[in-house]
């Protein structure tokens, strides 16, 4: 079954064949050039002029899936270059990224961004080839916006977590198939599994401190990840125009990447029936969506929920189809007198809840910690601004308030949305701890 959803039981979500570090067709040359450039073409501010005077190349010559997935890369990376790439982000797409990558995209069915599939799930390679390619200890990246290690790093330790989650994939859906027969003992020993691998996870998660230097990571990297919804703050407030060469066309709003886009993660919320609220909406909060927020407002919209449609098309429908079978958590509420389940069960909560908690404490040191430094710098020394900096407005507010209105790079109120999903992560616990 896995088969048919392009996942690869030792890979899992990572691609099945390993990904292209160039397009095949010499005609694609042009963009392969520009991508192995990129970090001297934005540090010497080329990026656009070099970018306005690419052809406009057509993607009749991209066959395999594998190609397809590498013009995606190229094309994502070459346009959060371009909109990041100068003093003031750019709002216009020239055809020349726009025409291919909105074809592109169409092919795939994956969003005009630079998804968490563009840098990290496909984005990988190994050091040697005759090793393991998914060990952290073999892992280099394709490309890179900054060039930096530390972007580098950022991006590789996603690629080992996928793949230290793989074996999950399996091993959960036999799970299931076991709950459904009534095979307690083997519902336990997945799940006694799975909470060993979530700490696992936890474990290289952490590894992000070995080599990416917070301070590099929100000046350097981070300003290049956005995307184009809610980066007001970042100078972008309309979002982005792709410029077909037909005429006047319209502004679009795409979140930029987010670990929220990583399918083994949203995977194991799905399994151990785990759900996820709109933000700001709490456990008790009955009232319907509409209602808690006025008549006129649009319904709150899911964050974790919309994030399916950032992630390959195959494995959106993995997920879903996994959502339709999921059974363990209702397996295990149903037999509360079997202490060894209802332990695993709870173990698997509790794991992933410290993998959320864990992953805060991360997210203050690189982001919110950060932040706070560079108001204080700029309330006191109010230096020029060269680069695009990411919440200008909190400059306005204090410490709180500022780390409030921070907004990740998916376009998330950034702490409160984690927070919540940490809480809720928690929330179907057989025996609150
Ligand atoms: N989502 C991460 C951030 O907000 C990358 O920086």
């Amino acid at each position: 079954v896995l088969a048919d959803y392009d996942i690869d039981p030792h890979r899992g979500f990572l691609p099945p064949e390993l990904p292209l570090t160039s397009l095949l067709d010499p005609y694609y040359s042009k963009w392969e050039i520009v991508i192995e450039k990129l970090h001297a073409l934005i540090l010497s501010r080329r990026i656009r002029s070099t970018v306005d005077r690419l052809p406009v190349l057509s993607t009749v010559y991209l066959h395999s899936d594998a190609e397809w997935r590498r013009a995606y890369v190229v094309l994502t990376f070459m346009l959060h270059a371009y909109i990041w790439g100068g003093d003031i982000p750019e709002e216009v797409i020239p055809p020349s990224i726009s025409v291919p990558l909105l074809e592109v995209c169409e092919h795939l069915d994956l969003p005009p961004v630079a998804t968490y599939a563009a840098v990290c799930l496909w984005n990988y390679k190994p050091i040697f080839a005759d090793e393991p390619a998914e060990d952290l200890n073999n892992l280099a990246v394709i490309n890179t916006l900054t060039g930096s290690t530390d972007e580098q790093w950022f991006y590789l330790v996603s690629v080992a977590i996928e793949a230290k989650g793989a074996p999950m994939l399996p091993s959960m859906l036999e799970a299931i198939a076991a709950a459904r027969r009534g095979d307690s003992s083997t519902v336990t020993s997945c799940l006694q599994g799975l909470a060993q691998c979530i700490t696992e996870i936890t474990v290289i998660m952490q590894r992000l401190f070995e080599h990416c230097d917070p301070h590099v990571f929100y000046h350097k990297v981070r300003p290049f990840l956005a995307g184009s919804k809610n980066m007001g703050d970042a100078g972008l407030p309309n979002g982005v125009m792709f410029d077909i060469g037909t005429g006047p066309t319209e502004f679009r709003q795409y979140g930029g990447g987010s670990n929220a886009q990583s399918s083994l993660l949203q995977f194991f919320d799905i399994v151990l029936g785990i759900e996820h609220r709109p933000t700001g909406v709490g456990p008790d909060d009955d009232r319907s969506q509409s209602e808690s927020e006025g008549l006129s407002a649009k319904p709150r919209h899911n964050f974790i929920q919309e994030m399916r449609q950032y992630m390959p098309r195959e494995h959106r429908r993995f997920l879903e189809h996994v959502g339709s079978v999921a059974n363990i958590r209702e397996f295990v509420d149903a037999r509360r007198s079997d202490k060894a389940l209802c332990l695993a069960y709870d173990a698997s909560l509790a794991m992933l809840r410290d993998l959320r908690d864990k992953h805060i404490q991360v997210v203050s040191r690189y982001i919110i910690v950060k932040s706070r430094e560079q108001r204080r710098n700029s309330v006191s020394t109010n230096p020029p601004i060269s680069r695009p900096v990411m919440n200008l407005a909190n400059v306005r507010h204090g410490d709180k308030a500022g780390s409030k209105k921070l907004r990740g790079t998916g376009g998330t109120a950034l702490i409160p949305f984690l927070k919540q999903a940490r809480d809720e992560t928690g929330e179907p616990a057989i025996d609150a701890w």
